[in-house]
């Protein structure tokens, strides 16, 4: 049995978690902490929990990169006791990767004659428990990467159509991620659903979303467990990118705007991130990267000043490199290596007084030494 620090807003504290799923519910770092948008969404959750249709369960988190919308779905798995697992949406994903896909079983003497890599994973699917996606079986199977993992899966599920035609076999059902987490009952994060282009398969998800709502499968129909929670993260759509589909934004009943942290509390997560203390040089650093990602804004400039720019370079520094040469390969050349626009960022660093603010620590931190760094 695990401890837990904080009981106050479990869900359902009377239910039974299984050792695998006790894992799955994230542990808070000494390092997190609580925003007051996961205070907001962790009281408003659990006051409506009983309240039928004014229950909260799907939740829109939508803002800047690195703005910690991330971490903010596990602190919720945390806080309301339920495992987190999360599904990166991508562009051409179809509604085998939204409902899961459905494989005959093949005879042992085809198998044989099938690829290696086939058989390999086709044994793991077969053999599995369940408890892991496909997609996860066949990555660990064939130690390739998720998206490497999903097209395999398309790729036998075609083969073994195409070996079992006429033959009666038995089928099985394989569960995507989302069904899963819908069955079980788990916090689920839904990365960038934005991207997703094809409007059957925003359907599907649409529909998964729906409070009491139930997933029709051709083997069985799957209900909405009543702890399931849908946590959508997604980047605000800028020009050139994809809105976040009405539907589903209608089916969010909270949502947050997720925007670079207060100055204050950027120099906080720093501090406990990297270990480094010094006031002084965190607030020129954490100005600096406020006014690139103002000045990045308001001139079209797509790259992102955010976070986890700031860590990096508060971290350089720290290890005693030079704040001004890392400035730009902590931050100026994430955001751009456009000359022109290189030109507008260091413009408006001089017209606060930045850059001269920026070369007087390097100095600074040389006479103090080196402090120490915990960066994982
Ligand atoms: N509440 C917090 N306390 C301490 N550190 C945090 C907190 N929230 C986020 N961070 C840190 O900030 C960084 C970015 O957070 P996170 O990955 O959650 O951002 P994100 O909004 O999901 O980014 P992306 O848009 O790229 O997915 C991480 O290193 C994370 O550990
Ligand atoms: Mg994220």
């Amino acid at each position: 049995m695990q401890e837990h620090q904080h009981e106050e807003y479990f869900l359902s504290p009377q239910r039974a978690l299984t050792d695998a799923e006790e894992k799955l519910v994230w542990k808070k770092p000494l390092s997190h902490m609580s925003s007051e948008e996961e205070r907001r969404i962790t009281k408003e959750v659990k006051r409506n929990w009983h309240r039928g249709e004014m229950k909260i369960s799907n939740i829109l988190l939508e803002g800047d990169a690195g703005s910690g919308k991330t971490q903010l779905a596990k602190a919720l798995s945390a806080n309301f006791g339920l495992p987190y697992t999360k599904v990166t949406c991508f562009a051409d994903m179809d509604k085998s990767d939204i409902i899961g896909a459905i494989l005959p079983v093949i005879s042992p003497e085809r198998l044989e004659t099938s690829e290696p890599s086939d058989q390999t994973a086709l044994k793991a699917l077969y053999e599995s428990d369940h408890f892991q996606s496909t997609t996860q079986i066949i990555m660990s199977a064939l130690d390739i990467s998720k998206e490497q993992a999903a097209n395999k899966m398309k790729q036998l599920l075609k083969l073994v159509v195409d070996q079992t035609d006429g033959e009666a076999v038995e089928y099985r059902f394989y569960p995507s991620e989302i069904v899963r987490a819908y069955q079980r009952g788990y916090l689920l994060e839904i990365q960038e659903p934005n991207v997703i282009r094809d409007a059957a398969v925003l359907m599907a998800l649409n529909s998964a979303l729906e409070l009491d709502g139930s997933i029709n499968l051709p083997t069985e129909i799957i209900h909405r467990h009543p702890d399931f929670i849908a946590v959508i993260t997604t980047n605000r759509s800028y020009v050139g990118s994809r809105h976040l589909n009405e539907a589903l934004r209608d089916r969010v009943q909270h949502s947050e705007k997720m925007d670079l942290p207060s100055k204050e509390i950027m120099m906080e997560r720093a501090k406990v991130k990297t270990g480094y203390e010094d006031e002084q040089v965190l607030s020129v650093l954490a100005d600096t990267i406020m006014i690139l990602d103002t000045t990045a804004r308001a001139n079209a400039i797509k790259g992102v000043a955010g976070m986890r720019s700031f860590f990096y370079w508060t971290d350089a520094v720290a290890g005693g490199a030079s704040a001004k040469e890392s400035l730009y390969h902590k931050v100026i050349y994430k955001i751009t290596t456009d000359s022109e626009e290189i030109k507008i960022l260091e413009e408006a660093l001089h017209k606060h007084d930045l850059i001269t603010h920026v070369e007087s620590i390097t100095n600074e931190v040389k006479k103090n030494g080196n402090p120490t760094m915990t960066l994982p």
